[in-house]
């Protein structure tokens, strides 16, 4: 089942209850929302209490990525704003494993991010203890940047040790996503397809998010 994600980075951030009535116009699946510190990427966006207003305003799922340094230190706040899913950097986790086993007992679901540099074969001994792999098809810091077409083999090759591992992990993908590139997206295995400009920059922005749906879903006609 293909998910849809807008990504309200790229929405107006003068107008976020505007962009989740948005997201769930469009049917969206779940409103991902990008957590940056200035460290670990180039740019500064929001913090607990925007996530925890971001939550009371939406039905949707808050999918809360975390790029930032020592997201140890964050974890709490993040699961008491209402995240529903929160993802960490493979490269900023130091213990990654007690970090996944912390979101799980905080009652999300866990992910790991990986910049397009890292292989994804570095996560073969988390996969257990994770519910969610996202692939960064951009590097992380800002939105409408262009898609790295070599990040659809490393979701080829990720999606073939998640098979043999027999691990109920998904796949999602972030950066550059658009209707052009969504089938070849989810052909790779991928089911959670995160959009920031392609969504808030069109035309008709709860329109775009049909558009990738139907994109996504083609790959099975
Ligand atoms: C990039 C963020 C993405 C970004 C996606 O660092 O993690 O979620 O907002 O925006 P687009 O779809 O414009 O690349
Ligand atoms: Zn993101």
């Amino acid at each position: 089942m293909i998910e849809i994600a807008p990504s309200i980075l790229a929405a107006d951030l003068a107008d976020l209850a505007g962009a989740l009535a948005i997201a769930e116009a469009g049917g969206a699946d779940l409103v991902h929302v990008d957590v940056m510190d200035g460290h670990f990427v180039p740019n500064l966006t929001i913090g607990p209490p925007v996530v925890a207003a971001l939550a009371r305003r939406t039905r949707l799922p808050l999918d809360v990525h975390l790029m930032v340094e020592a997201p140890e230190r964050l974890l709490d706040a993040y699961l008491a704003a209402g995240a529903a899913r929160l993802t960490v950097h493979q490269e900023t986790a130091v213990h990654l494993d007690r970090l996944l086993a912390a979101i799980r007992a905080g009652g999300a679901r866990a992910g790991v991010a990986i910049n397009p540099a890292t292989p994804v074969e570095t996560l073969v001994d988390v996969l257990h203890a994770c519910d969610f792999v996202l692939l960064m098809s951009v590097n992380p810091g800002f939105a409408g940047q262009a898609f790295l077409p070599h990040v659809l083999d490393k979701a080829r090759r990720l999606a073939t040790l998640v098979a043999e591992r027999r691990v109920p992990v998904t796949l999602a993908l972030d950066g550059g996503v658009s209707a052009a590139n969504a089938a070849a997206i989810a052909r790779t295995g991928v089911t959670t397809l995160i959009a920031g400009s392609s969504v808030y920059g069109a035309p008709d922005p709860a329109a775009a998010i049909g558009a990738l749906r139907r994109a996504a879903e083609e790959k099975q006609r």
